[in-house]
């Protein structure tokens, strides 16, 4: 397995294709939902075995010390087998080269106990996504 960012259209099409169909497809979401307005300033990594995109995941600065997590997302049939460990890792490893000290994320709470699982704790219940995706805000000092 091989993290990082993707290099050519085809890679970043099948990055955002992944980012949908597993964030936002099974809430009748449309394509280009997954999107940020300012996507280009992400810093972006997938893993990738041969030409296949198995997981993707972003980082975003908030400020020179904070940065957040998002968009994290692994192919249906191949969670729960590292590909989301290792993109964490990807991920804090720039933050950490950018002079970040804390990181922050959303989590969906399906997935809060993955992020306490890379270290992260639960500060506050946050958002509601869809109407029914209760998120919680986690922190992280690295
Ligand atoms: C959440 C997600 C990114 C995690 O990636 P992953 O590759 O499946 O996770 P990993 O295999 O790296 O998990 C590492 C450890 O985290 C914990 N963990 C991961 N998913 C878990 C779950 N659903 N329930 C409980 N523990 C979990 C486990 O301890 C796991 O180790 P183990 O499998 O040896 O027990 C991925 O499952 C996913 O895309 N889920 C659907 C979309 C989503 O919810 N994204 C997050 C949006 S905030």
């Amino acid at each position: 397995m091989e993290i990082r960012t993707p290099n050519t259209q085809a890679e970043w099409d099948a990055y955002y294709q992944l980012r949908w169909e597993v964030l936002r497809k099974p809430w009748n979401q449309p394509v280009g939902s997954e999107k940020d307005a300012d996507e280009n300033s992400f810093y972006h990594v997938a893993a990738f075995e041969g030409e296949k995109i198995l997981g993707v995941g972003c980082l975003k600065m908030i400020n020179d010390q904070e940065a957040q997590i998002r968009f994290m997302a692994v192919a249906n049939s191949l969670q729960r087998k590292g590909v989301g460990v290792s993109l964490m890792n990807a991920l804090e490893v720039q933050a950490f080269s950018r002079r970040v000290t804390k990181v922050v994320l959303h989590a969906r709470e399906i997935a809060v106990p993955f992020y306490e699982y890379c270290g992260y704790t639960i500060i506050e219940k946050s958002y509601l996504l869809f109407d029914s995706i209760q998120h919680y805000l986690m922190t992280k000092e690295i």
